[in-house]
């Protein structure tokens, strides 16, 4: 402690700079799982190796990330880049349902997205500047969208922040790790994962703060491919042969992230599936700092000049009997072929020495860029799986992915289930309806369902829903104690469960959310608020057990003054379990605290706060809502569904005899693939 404070005011007063220290491990000891594939939903529309999602390998990615999501220039909403990428979702989504532990991540963002020109060239600098009302708006379709398609991470793909020739602006700098924070404060409430890209020039990287930054996010996909290629005509490089991969590079770009102390596990590096091709201006000359004229011929499927995939490389090997050379400082493969082309790429060899380099600097994990650049065999996919040291995470007597592998898995909300998975509950303020819950709607009245704003963020528009779970029967609810006079008298029917109260359209009283009692709202049936406020703990009789007093009762009754409360009690031999293990929460939103409650709790009640957050500045106040959030002390497992389910549907069952045959040889007829894509 003491050694490390003088090291550092000596440092300072001496003026050097601190000298780079990377962490090191053991490479033969080391393990990297985490395994991303991105998907460039562009892959199905290619002329050929058209790559749909079922054509994926089974067992080698820990998570696929769709490329890319968009983000609607004007109202900041989530919204698919092409109208063919909501057809592809449900493919996507599908995966999951093979490799049981694999995450489906939405990629948002990408290169094009800020280009000149693209109507969503400053929409990144534009929502990070935006204040968190408009934030607010991007949180909220997001969610609704990951939830809609079955999203379980975002990762933001802003190439770049600040640099003026990417569309950035100066103020990106300090609002970007802002807007990282409130982001993941909202993915936090659902387990959500979050991930941002990162350059490996410092001309870019120095744009991002990273120790504000890393923080908020779970992970950093850092682009060490693509360092070189025709698009730097005109610059430092100036129309020289280089490599688009280089470990010399890649060193050298890492080590200004640990000079800004990022930590290692939380980087991934690139293993790339494509080349970077020129067009040589003197073929005698083929080593890099030759000149160029300008980018390779382009490939039959990648269909654009200077880049060819490593399935259109290795056929070119194959067909013309060639011979790549290592550049083995360098780390690569090249090529040279035609007279005057020449290739730069990876493959087994070099993912392997790469694999043990980001195994000895203690890297979490590695990305492909992109996964449908692959071919049917799945001969690079394997190939990276064979570099990395891993094996095929396949139970081939079932056909399912064995095991979650990767340690997110165990966190995400949609995933482990608790006890509180039976029960109905109203969302947090503008969040929809978690998987396996349904919106309810409500009775008696067309095209409208249970919604509750009371505790939302003024002028947000936002809105509690209620959502009931539709593993068992879904309740019939209403709201009741309106007279349409402001003057409301809520109150439930005996043969009815209270599941929350609100004052909206009340200048007196309030009216109540009334459910029919089902297994989803039984525990509710139990329990009541006491009709008055008390200045103690006292329960009506024959409700004995005091579980909670709230000058609002659930947030939506007319407020206790005084100091005094309403009380929440049950009936019955002891408080129902999903009403324990309960805290007061209020988890701020810029100013405004949201009476939100965390993943796999509920909000039983609610009230209104106002107080100090910091000392020193008159207006550090923070407002808005609490929130008393219960976690239930019992946690069940949802059991899996298992092989020896009784299928009752005449369907069910011949889909299970098709899937056995499906598994028994699993080979996806010829052609199959391109007739979906022609119909997407
Ligand atoms: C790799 O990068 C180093 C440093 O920039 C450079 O000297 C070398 O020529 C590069 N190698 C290749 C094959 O491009
Ligand atoms: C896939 O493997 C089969 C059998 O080894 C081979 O005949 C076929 O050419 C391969 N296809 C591709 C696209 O590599």
């Amino acid at each position: 402690m003491l050694v490390g404070t003088v090291c550092a005011l000596l440092a300072a007063v001496l003026g050097f700079l601190p000298s780079v220290t990377a962490a090191t491990c053991d490479a033969s000891s080391q393990s990297i799982t985490r395994v991303i594939g991105y998907y460039d939903s562009g892959a199905v529309s290619r002329p050929c190796a058209a790559m749909m999602p079922y054509f994926f390998p089974q067992g080698i990615y820990s998570h696929i990330y769709f490329a890319s999501g968009s983000i609607h220039p004007d109202t900041f909403e989530v919204v698919p880049s092409a109208a063919r990428d909501k057809k592809l979702y449900p493919y996507l989504a599908m995966l999951h349902t093979r490799d049981l532990g694999q995450e489906l991540w939405l990629s948002i963002g990408g290169r094009a997205f800020s280009d000149n020109g693209a109507p969503t060239a400053t929409t990144f600098s534009d929502l990070a500047a935006a204040d968190i009302i408009q934030q607010n708006v991007f949180f909220t379709s997001l969610i609704r969208f990951m939830h809609t398609y079955h999203f379980v991470g975002v990762d933001i793909d802003w190439e770049y922040p600040v640099a003026s020739d990417r569309n950035g602006r100066a103020e990106d700098y300090a609002n970007y790790p802002k807007f990282l924070a409130n982001l993941k404060a909202v993915l936090d409430e659902y387990k959500f994962g979050l991930s941002i890209t990162l350059p490996t020039s410092d001309r870019y990287l120095q744009h991002f703060d990273l120790a504000s930054i890393e923080p908020s996010v779970d992970w950093f996909n850092f682009m060490s491919y693509d360092l070189h290629g025709t698009w730097h005509i005109g610059d430092e490089w100036n129309g020289a042969v280089n490599a688009h991969t280089n470990l010399t590079e890649i060193k050298n770009a890492l080590d200004l992230l640990w000079r800004r102390n990022v930590h290692p596990f939380k980087v991934n590096m690139d293993m790339s599936f494509h080349g970077r091709s020129f067009t040589l201006a003197d073929p005698s000359c083929t080593e890099p700092g030759c000149a160029f004229l300008s980018g390779g011929d382009a490939g039959e499927c990648s269909m654009s000049a200077g880049t060819l995939f490593n399935s259109e490389i290795n056929r070119m090997i194959h067909q013309d009997n060639l011979t790549p050379t290592l550049d083995s400082d360098a780390v690569v493969k090249t090529l040279t072929w035609n007279t005057d082309q020449w290739v730069s790429y990876d493959d087994q060899d070099t993912w392997k020495i790469k694999a043990d380099f980001a195994k000895s600097q203690c890297l979490g994990g590695v990305f492909v860029r992109s996964v449908d650049e692959d071919d049917r065999n799945h001969t690079f996919s394997k190939g990276l799986m064979a570099a990395l040291g891993n094996e095929l995470n396949l139970d081939v007597t079932n056909g399912l992915t064995k095991v979650a592998f990767n340690e997110l898995s165990a966190k995400t909300g949609s995933r482990s289930q608790s006890s509180h998975s039976q029960y109905c509950r109203f969302a947090n303020c503008g969040a929809a309806c978690p998987n396996g819950f349904t919106e309810i709607p409500r009775a008696g009245e067309t095209s409208q369902i249970m919604q509750d704003p009371t505790g939302c963020p003024p002028d947000s528009d936002q809105t509690q829903t209620l959502c009931c779970p539709t593993s068992s029967k879904v309740p019939t609810c209403q709201w009741r104690g309106s007279q349409g006079t402001g003057e409301c008298t809520g109150e439930c029917n005996s043969d009815e469960a209270e599941v929350g109260t609100s004052t909206a359209g009340c200048t007196s009283g309030h009216q109540s959310a009334c459910c029919s009692i089902t297994k989803s709202t039984e525990p509710w049936s139990r329990c009541q608020w006491t009709p008055t406020c008390k200045g103690d703990n006292t329960c009506t009789s024959g409700y004995d057990h005091f579980v909670v007093g709230s000058r609002q009762g659930w947030g939506g009754r007319q407020s206790c003054s005084g100091g005094e409360h309403y009380n929440y009690c049950c009936s019955g031999s002891s408080v129902p379990d999903i009403f324990s293990k309960c805290d007061w929460t209020a988890l701020p939103f810029g100013d405004y605290c949201s009476a939100s409650c965390p993943a796999d709790s509920i909000r039983i009640a609610g009230q209104s706060v106002s107080f100090r957050t910091d000392q020193t500045n008159p207006h550090g106040y923070s407002y808005g809502n609490e929130a008393y959030c219960c976690s239930g002390a019992k946690q069940v497992s949802t059991p899996q569904s298992s092989a020896s389910t009784v299928l009752k549907e005449q369907t069910a069952e011949e889909f299970r005899g098709y899937l056995q045959q499906f598994l028994a040889n699993p080979v996806i007829p010829e052609g199959l693939a391109d007739r979906v894509a022609a119909a997407l």
